[in-house]
Order: C-alpha cells, then sequence, then structure tokens
C-alpha cells in the first residue's frame, strides 16, 4: 500500500479508510498519542495507540525522535485541534533514538545550542519551517524570472577576477602549502597551480552574467558566493546565495523598478503558499519579542510586516538626500550612532541604513546615486563626475538586501576608472571586450537570499536560515 505524507492524510476526508504513513516521533503521550511529523507541513497527525495490543518493548522505542512506520484507519479526530488521527493497527520502528543521548528533547533549546547540532536542528518546528520557506523562496525566484523571459544562467565558481574588486576572496589552489614553487623574486609561482594563474571562489556572478546579458538579453544568476570578509555579525556569511539579475538595455529606474516588483512577488508568492509555515513563525517571533524591552520590539506581527512590504511602493531617495537627513538626525545629533554622519562621502553602515528605514521613513527604502568613490569600479558615472548609478536596497531589521546599478558601457570611461583603481586591463580584457562589440546601457542587482530569507521568517540570525553556516572559524558539518 502507497504511504501518504502527513499533509495528505490532514487533507484526507476521514472514512474509516486503511492508511499507511511514515514520519518521526514529535512526542509520545500517556503511552497512547504519537504526534509523527514527516516533514511535509509543521503540523503533525495524531496517532493513537491501544497500548493493550502492543508488546511493552516495542512502545519503549516510540521516543522523540525515533522514525515509525504506522498503519492503521484514518477517522474523525477526537481531540481538538485536528480534523483526523490514525488508530494505529501495525507499528514498525525503522529506528530508535535513545532520549538520555539524543539531543533534540521535545522542550525549548537556545539558537546557540541548535546550531552546534546543524545536522538535527531541521528536526524542530522553527528549522523546519525555516527551510520550507526557503525552499519556497526559491521556488518563486525562479518562477518570477522564468514567467518574465530571463534566462538562468551559470556564473562559474572558480575565477580569475575580483568583481567587487574589495580583495575578500578565499583562494583556490593545489600547490603544497608546506613547499610552494617560487619564482625568481621568491614569491609562489601560480603559474604552476591547477589554472596556470591565481584563482578564487566568484564573489559575485556579475560581470560573466554582464557577457551573458549582452546576447540573451535577460538573464539571471542563483549561486553559492563566497566572502572572505571577516565580520562576525549577524548579517554576514562566508558563503551565501545570492540572485542576480542582468538586463540589457535597462537603464537605473527600470533596474530599481524590476527589483521591487520582483521582491514584492516572491513574498507574496510564500504569503499565499506559506500560510502554516509562516503563522508559526510569527506565533515564534511575538513569544520571542514579549522577552524583550519594549523599545526593541518590532512593530508589527511577521505576516503584517510581509504584506506591508509587498502592497506598499518602496520609498526611493538619493545618497545625498538621505545624508541631509541623517546628519540632521537626533541620533546624529545626540551621538548615538556609533560612525557619526558628518560630510558627504561617507560610507552608510547598518545603523544608518536602518534608521532611514525603521524610524525615518518607515518602509523599505532604495537609495540611489552613490558617491563613486564608495561604490565598485564598474557603475555608470554621472554626469556630475562624482556620483555612479548605483542603488541599493534598505529592509526593515535588515539593513542591506539588495545592491545593484547601472553599468559602466562606455569603454574610455570604464578605462580610466580601472587604471585609477589599479586594475589591470589584462585581467578583465574580456570585460572590456563587451564595451568594444556592441556595447549599451545595461544594469543588474544581486538580492543577498539569506538576508531576504531572514526577513521573510523574522529570524534574527542569518546563521539560522541557512542549512549549513560558513562564518569566520566556523566550517563544521
Ligand atoms: O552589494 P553586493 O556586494 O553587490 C554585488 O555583489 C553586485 N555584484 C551585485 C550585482 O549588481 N549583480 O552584494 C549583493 C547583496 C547584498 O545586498 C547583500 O544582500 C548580499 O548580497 N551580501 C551578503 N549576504 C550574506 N553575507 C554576506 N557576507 C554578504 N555580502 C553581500
Ligand atoms: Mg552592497
Amino acid at each position: 500500500m502507497k504511504s501518504l505524507s502527513v499533509k495528505e492524510l490532514l487533507a484526507t476526508e476521514p472514512k474509516s479508510q486503511k492508511v499507511v504513513t511514515n514520519g518521526w516521533v514529535k512526542t509520545f503521550r500517556s503511552n497512547r498519542f504519537i504526534a509523527l511529523n514527516d516533514g511535509s507541513t509543521i503540523n503533525n497527525i495524531q496517532c493513537v495507540v491501544d497500548f493493550e495490543n502492543f508488546d511493552e518493548q516495542l512502545l519503549k522505542q516510540v521516543n522523540t525522535g525515533a522514525a515509525l512506520k504506522i498503519t492503521g484507519i484514518l477517522i474523525e479526530s477526537q481531540g481538538r485541534g485536528q480534523s483526523v488521527e490514525i488508530q494505529v493497527k501495525e507499528l514498525f520502528v525503522h529506528g530508535g533514538a535513545d532520549p538520555e543521548v539524543y539531543p533534540i528533547q521535545p522542550k525549548k533549546h537556545s539558537m546557540e545550542f541548535l546550531r552546534e547540532q546543524a545536522h538535527l536542528r531541521v528536526r524542530t518546528n522553527t528549522f523546519s519551517a525555516i527551510m520550507r520557506v526557503r525552499s519556497a523562496l526559491s521556488f518563486a525566484i525562479h518562477q518570477y524570472f522564468q514567467q518574465n523571459g530571463f534566462y538562468y544562467f551559470h556564473a562559474p565558481i572558480v575565477t580569475g577576477s575580483d568583481a567587487e574588486g574589495a580583495g575578500e576572496m578565499f583562494r583556490v589552489t593545489t600547490l603544497d602549502p608546506k613547499n610552494p614553487p617560487l619564482n625568481e623574486n621568491g614569491e609562489i609561482n601560480y603559474k604552476e597551480d591547477f589554472f596556470g594563474k591565481e584563482t578564487n571562489l566568484t564573489v559575485s556572478g556579475q560581470l560573466e552574467a554582464e557577457a551573458y546579458a549582452m546576447a540573451l538579453g535577460k538573464v539571471y544568476t542563483f549561486g553559492p558566493t563566497f566572502r572572505a570578509e571577516n565580520s562576525n555579525t549577524t548579517r554576514h556569511l562566508a558563503e551565501f546565495w545570492m540572485i542576480e539579475p542582468e538586463v540589457a538595455f535597462n537603464d537605473l529606474d527600470d533596474n530599481m523598478d524590476l527589483a521591487e516588483d520582483f521582491i514584492k512577488n516572491v513574498i507574496k508568492y510564500i504569503l499565499k503558499n506559506c500560510d502554516d509555515d509562516l503563522r508559526f513563525l510569527e506565533k515564534r517571533l511575538l513569544d520571542e519579542e514579549k522577552t524583550k524591552p519594549q523599545a526593541e520590539r518590532s512593530e508589527m506581527p511577521l505576516i503584517d510586516k510581509l504584506k506591508f512590504v509587498a502592497d506598499n511602493t518602496f520609498k526611493r531617495i538619493t545618497y545625498t538626500e538621505a545624508i541631509d537627513i541623517l546628519r540632521n538626525c537626533k541620533p546624529n545629533k545626540k551621538k548615538k550612532f556609533k560612525y557619526r554622519i558628518d560630510e558627504w562621502g561617507a560610507d552608510l553602515q547598518s545603523e544608518h541604513e536602518r534608521f532611514l528605514v525603521e524610524k525615518h521613513f518607515k518602509c523599505p527604502v532604495i537609495l540611489y546615486d552613490y558617491p563613486a568613490k564608495i561604490k565598485a569600479f564598474y557603475m555608470r558615472l554621472n554626469e556630475d563626475g562624482n556620483t555612479v548609478r548605483a542603488m541599493d536596497i534598505l529592509f526593515p531589521g535588515i539593513g542591506e538586501i539588495v545592491g545593484g546599478s547601472q553599468r559602466e558601457e562606455r569603454l574610455d570611461v570604464l578605462k580610466s576608472k580601472m587604471e585609477a583603481l589599479g586594475i589591470p586591463e589584462e585581467e578583465l580584457w574580456w570585460y572590456l571586450d563587451l564595451r568594444k562589440f556592441g556595447t549599451a546601457v545595461h544594469s543588474g542587482f544581486g538580492l543577498g537570499f539569506e538576508r531576504l530569507v531572514l526577513f521573510a521568517t523574522g529570524m534574527g540570525n542569518i546563521r539560522d536560515v541557512i542549512p549549513f553556516p560558513r562564518t569566520p572559524q566556523n566550517a563544521d558539518f
């Protein structure tokens, strides 16, 4: 007989029919009620055991975490809070979970403890809900682009270029670290390395995506990216997933429109398709917030916050306008910011971004036209010669969630920019070719996938929205 998932069973009309299901025990109460879950939904199915009919030794193995196969009769539930339950006729224990040693017992565990049990934490309600939402968001992202004429483009993971020019890369090498070959200057001779040159894990697929946009028109990447920045924050990972659309003939306004429409769309998708998980996560967040001082609590429950973002227009202001607001705001004057904003040209820190979004505008904000000095080399220079056609999208509770720009399509301007920054032309000859042959206005952006999942689930730490987080000093599992 075909085994049904818990989700399927909960949606089945009970007619005392025989059913088979498999799953893991959440709880076993009074030697009678098994709450069984198989990951298909946040909800459990109640399985009722007449213990007189079962071997005592067998029932002893029915502990939290044990894997079971249950055969029984599906009936209308006698208890409250569920529509159906299974009267158990046969019970098979695939594998037990000794309560003396199994770490995921039915009680509250700290997030820190669960991070040390990353292989098991997905068995908790919180993590299973997060990971289902993460999966749904991935699907929604592909769906959005596929339905809008974009091609999925696979950027290389190993690259020879530093797309962001920030030097935060992980080296890829097969040279013997104890005895590397040296050149005549006594430096490591990368000509003898696997690729015959220095290579790294990619920090962004953008440069390669640009090449493809200049032929396929609209492309997007969705893949892992790596940054060796030593940022031990709740917003940074060393390995994270990024979505990078790149569109030929789009200018910065088109780019902002695309980003806003895209984000609203994927959020609407989960509002429609992840209701149970979102309601669970909303309740989790409310419970957690009760333990915090009033001032730190978020003003809206999770689902309202998601609806708010999906339904409201993002505020768009220039960097220059933002600096004026920040310079004159209370926390700046009262020296409440860690980094005071005095002058035009200052790089915005997360505290400033969050002030703009959470306190000043109280909605997502798109900042654009940043000083050229604080942005990457490939961004298009404005007529003023000082600012570039960059845009960042800032979200409540997160800060920067998207970074993007219109790209510099003029060969001479790009070349002089690279020269000023000391980026050798030989390294990016192919990127310059794109400006020599059929160049055109084009734009794109990068959305940090985990930051989107953070926002969507209401979690507080980016380590808790990726299955196996990689951060400084941590690559377990
Ligand atoms: O702003 P970033 O550095 O932009 C780029 O990489 C561009 N090449 C994108 C493009 O135009 N195609 O990164 C984009 C986004 C950030 O806004 C942030 O959401 C996320 O990637 N991000 C990180 N997420 C987690 N951990 C990190 N260490 C991150 N660094 C960036
Ligand atoms: Mg950025």
